[in-house]
């Protein structure tokens, strides 16, 4: 990657990005940005790397999981928390029930720029341009409102800083509520699963009770006290990432600075494209949105561009093909890889592929056919002998009502209770742990299958 430099993309087909009206303004914020300090550091990235490498290899398993898209409104320290401590509680559900180590990989501190499937919106016949996220414009339906503005972005850096800090915090400071295992499930009143996610928990918590009783608590046992918490985001405003991204002083490699993972979105795959032009020069891991139009032919060409050292943990192909039709893709793409010889983590994005409209007239996704994609994601990889290595939620710690279903069940007449998304519908904290009781039994029964065929 010797001669490739962080502006390169600019000479690549541009879609999905603003055109800033404003030329001026967008050159001194790009000026600004690149003088303030990188968010996350490349050691940081290549510890998550081996991680990644390591899930690749069915010795870990990558939980990533976060808002659709971050909001400057809704931005305090609660939402983060919360967020923070239920992927905890997910991955303990998952180590625990599956006995295997948890990757956790927040989309967070940065995930504020989204792809639309339309440039314009119509609302009772006016028509403005498509929101975009609130790294670039607004959210209300106003002319003025969804102009992009290149200040936008100073807000965002200092939004995601913040987020960070307090990530960073959580992630040293042996944050303790998440050992109250007893109260997790207490919402769980109803239901066939309710009993078994209870008793689950109870051991999970006699497990924690067990290792204070035996004197490895959080004050000694340094696993127990500090996590490795992560950073994503869908690197998809490229005048923000080029002016994060920097040459990391101990490799001389470039690192993009705004979050430790990057994924290219399911829209941004061009393999000429300006996304995949930037994101094949930065050494951070990178995911890859494999959606149903992705070809083998493109498969291949952007694994070679990708990863061309076939490095493992660089690269993440996020499965998001929509319940019910995992089997008519993923086999052939498993099958490119393999032919490839390539080292990827295949994870599986249970969302993006199983957005309805509701009766009611909001945007959402039900809880079962996310489970469902889940399962046939890891139904294939046991036919195909590959493994299920991750799972990649829209989810949020708030008690929200955007997904359908769960044993705490949402209708669709309660989905305008609670709905808050600015972009895509999120499973709540309930919603989230009942997915991951049910991940863990997935991921179980496969490691158990994988077991016994290895003798
Ligand atoms: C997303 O992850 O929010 C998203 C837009 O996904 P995709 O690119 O897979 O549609
Ligand atoms: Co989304």
């Amino acid at each position: 990657m010797s001669n490739w430099q962080k502006s390169d993309w600019r000479n690549k087909p541009r879609i999905q990005m603003p055109e800033y009206l404003d030329q001026d303004k967008l050159n001194a914020v790009e000026a600004q940005l690149s003088s303030f300090p990188v968010l996350v550091f490349a050691g940081e990235a290549r510890r998550l790397k081996e991680a990644l490498g390591a899930a690749s290899r069915g010795e870990a398993f990558l939980l990533q999981g976060g808002d659709c898209a971050e909001s400057f409104a809704q931005f305090n320290s609660d939402a983060i928390r919360d967020t923070f401590k239920v992927m905890l509680q997910m991955a303990m559900v998952l180590t625990y029930g599956a006995k295997v180590p948890v990757v956790k990989v927040g989309r967070m501190a940065g995930q504020f720029a989204k792809p639309r499937s339309a440039d314009m919106e119509t609302v009772n016949g006016v028509e403005l341009p498509s929101y975009r996220g609130d790294i670039i414009n607004e959210i209300e339906f106003t002319p003025e409102a969804r102009i992009p503005d290149p200040d936008k972005m100073l807000r965002a850096y200092t939004q995601a800083a913040a987020t960070l800090n307090l990530l960073r915090a959580f992630s040293t400071g042996g944050y303790a509520d998440v050992h109250q295992v007893h109260a997790w499930t207490l919402g769980f009143t109803k239901g066939e699963n309710a009993a078994k996610y209870r008793a689950m928990a109870e051991r999970i918590g006699d497990t924690l009770d067990f290792m204070k009783a035996a004197g490895i608590d959080s004050e000694r046992a340094h696993t127990l006290q500090s996590v490795d918490f992560y950073t994503s985001h869908e690197a998809l405003l490229l005048e923000y990432e080029e002016a994060l991204t920097r040459v990391d002083s101990t490799t001389g490699k470039w690192l993009a600075g705004s979050g430790h993972m990057m994924w290219i979105g399911d829209r941004t795959r061009q393999p000429d494209g300006a996304h995949v032009e930037f994101c094949r020069g930065v050494s951070n891991p990178i995911g890859m949105k494999c959606g149903p139009t992705m070809t083998s032919e493109d498969l291949k060409v952007l694994m070679a561009k990708l990863n061309p050292e076939n490095e493992a943990g660089r690269l993440t192909l996020i499965a998001r093909f929509g319940a019910g039709q995992v089997a008519d893709h993923l086999p052939r793409l498993i099958q490119t890889v393999k032919e490839e010889g390539a080292n990827v983590l295949w994870t599986c994005d249970a969302m993006h592929g199983n957005t309805i409209k509701s009766a009611s007239g909001f945007k959402t996704r039900p809880f079962e056919s996310v489970l469902r994609e889940v399962r046939e994601f890891f139904g294939i990889h046991a036919a195909e002998g590959t493994i299920p290595g991750g799972v990649h939620f829209e989810m949020t710690g708030q008690d929200v009502t955007e997904c359908t279903g769960g044993v705490r069940a949402v209708s669709d007449e309660d989905l305008s209770s609670r709905y808050h998304t600015a972009c895509d519908p999120r499973l709540n904290a309930s919603q989230s742990l009942e997915l991951a009781f049910l991940v863990a039994e997935e991921l179980s029964a496969f490691r158990e299958g994988r077991a016994a065929l290895a003798g």
